[in-house]
């Protein structure tokens, strides 16, 4: 069980705070525009005392590039942090052939983040995963610049992160970002209510106001009841559940998130997962999110970067990752994900290859299928919407080459949504004769067999359902 003991200093207050703002954008829409104000003041102050000063040793390459103001939320570009003595040298001479651990034998640096390139658009959770040591807390660390950056660009919102001051950067974290970490840091010798409210006492708005807001947020995170104990007397999914509701400040656009719930047991981790996708649903902020584990990442993220040596090895969403894994170091992350549970009808369905009308012949359809190598044909009317389906088992089991197409075809074949998962396909496969229909409106964009709905479940290795 995890022991979330409290962080003295900044750190604990810092990463109270950035969960204290995170809920409070969750709770927003059911309180005052005053009180969310204030709110807003506490979490800025806690923000306030650990500031990163502007380091003027910080490489910024000139910005300007298209690809930086893309609209995105978030645009990291050529982001490189190299540790060492020699760090700017080795960013801007590298070979780009060497390994890390060659490059540290021969410069004594470590590169920590490699030409890190990525966007994340408004409202997605971008996940980062890679085994320890492949750069992940260093990369989000110099997104929030509590580390600096060696090189490369980092935009918000297109303002660049790298050249802001203090003051700016202070004003970044305050509105825009909010950082949470492993731990939470409540305080030990406050009761759960005491250590949901303190927030909201150091805002000084109204007493009865605290008590409604804060129990509402005990609520919201499952803790009613539980608001007289000490954190000690909580398990650790409960206390991580304390700091969840204590993060009721700023309203920061932007969450980093560096392996929250990697102590936690799997039944409490699963709890939080369900709980920050509830959460998400409902307030829909930019979110990066790191982790070890790819079936968090699948279940939290829309888009996957996956990092070895301080490089992104692929980027993708879990199904693109899952079925289209780039190398070994991909497929290995991606092995144990229930494929079903993952892909989805577009992603398993054979396009259509040969279009015919209703009233076309059997005998020219043998030799559309024929030419295209292919054994099934959509039937579509003079609008391209789809009217059913034929192969070239219904062909033989005509008899009669001269009939039209219309006398043989599929009309009632199983329908399903592009992104219907491959788990609510196989039972259709198993049940009909025939294809399944992929159907986009009213145009069909693919057929699936019964074969390559089950040949889809099996991958080299990985886990069917
Ligand atoms: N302050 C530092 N000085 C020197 N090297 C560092 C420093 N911080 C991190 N590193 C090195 O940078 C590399 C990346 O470390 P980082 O902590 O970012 O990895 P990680 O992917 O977060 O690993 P984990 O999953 O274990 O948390 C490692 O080789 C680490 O030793
Ligand atoms: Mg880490």
């Amino acid at each position: 069980m995890l022991d979330l003991t409290f962080l003295a200093g900044w750190q604990g207050l810092e990463l109270a705070s950035s969960l204290f703002l995170f809920l409070t954008s969750i709770i927003l829409p059911t309180y005052p525009l005053a009180l969310t104000r204030t709110a807003i003041a506490v979490g800025t102050y806690i923000h306030r005392s650990r500031s990163v000063e502007h380091n003027p040793e910080c490489h910024i390459s000139p910005a300007g590039s298209s690809a930086i103001d893309d609209g995105s939320r978030l645009v990291c570009q050529n982001l490189w942090k190299v540790f060492g003595d020699e760090g700017l040298d080795v960013a801007d001479s590298v070979d780009p052939s060497l390994s890390r651990e060659e490059v540290l034998a021969q410069t004594g640096c470590v590169l920590a983040v490699r030409n890190v390139s990525f966007n994340v658009r408004d409202g997605e959770t971008f996940v980062i995963m890679g085994l320890s040591g492949s750069g992940k807390s260093t990369l989000v660390r110099c997104l929030g610049r509590l580390i600096e950056p060696t090189r490369g660009q980092i935009h918000i919102d297109g303002e660049d992160l790298l050249a802001m001051n203090k003051q700016q950067l202070r004003d970044i974290r305050r509105h825009k970002m909010g950082m949470v970490f492993q731990h939470f840091g409540n305080f030990p010798h406050k009761r759960v209510l005491e250590n949901v409210v303190y927030g909201l006492q150091v805002q000084g708005i109204d007493k009865i106001v605290q008590l409604t807001r804060a129990a509402e947020v005990i609520d919201l995170v499952g803790l009613s009841g539980w608001e007289d104990r000490y954190p000690h007397e909580l398990s650790g999914g409960m206390q991580q559940r304390v700091g969840l509701a204590r993060a009721l400040a700023v309203d920061p656009q932007i969450l980093l998130f560096d392996e929250p719930f990697s102590a936690l047991d799997p039944l409490i981790r699963r709890e939080m997962q369900d709980q920050l996708i509830g959460l998400q649903q409902m307030v829909q902020k930019t979110m990066v999110f790191i982790t070890h584990d790819f079936l968090e990442a699948l279940k939290v993220g829309d888009r996957v970067a996956i990092m070895k040596d301080g490089e992104f090895v692929q980027i993708g969403t879990p199904e693109e990752l899952v079925s289209n894994p780039i190398d070994d170091y991909v497929r290995d992350f991606t092995r144990d994900v229930p494929r079903s549970k993952v892909l989805t009808a577009r992603s398993v369905m054979t396009p259509p290859r040969v279009y015919v009308a209703a009233d076309e012949g059997l005998a020219d359809l043998k030799d559309k299928l024929a030419a295209k190598k292919s054994e099934c044909a959509v039937v579509i009317d003079e609008e391209d919407c789809f009217l059913g389906t034929v192969d070239l088992e219904d062909v033989h089991s005509a008899g009669n080459e001269h009939s039209g197409i219309a006398s043989v075809m599929r009309r009632s074949c199983p329908i399903v949504a592009p992104d219907t998962r491959l788990e609510q396909v196989i039972p259709l496969a198993i049940a009909g004769d025939g294809p399944i229909v992929v159907m986009d409106g009213r145009r069909c964009i693919g057929t699936i067999s019964r074969e390559t709905a089950i040949a889809a479940l099996v991958s080299d290795g990985g886990a069917a359902m």
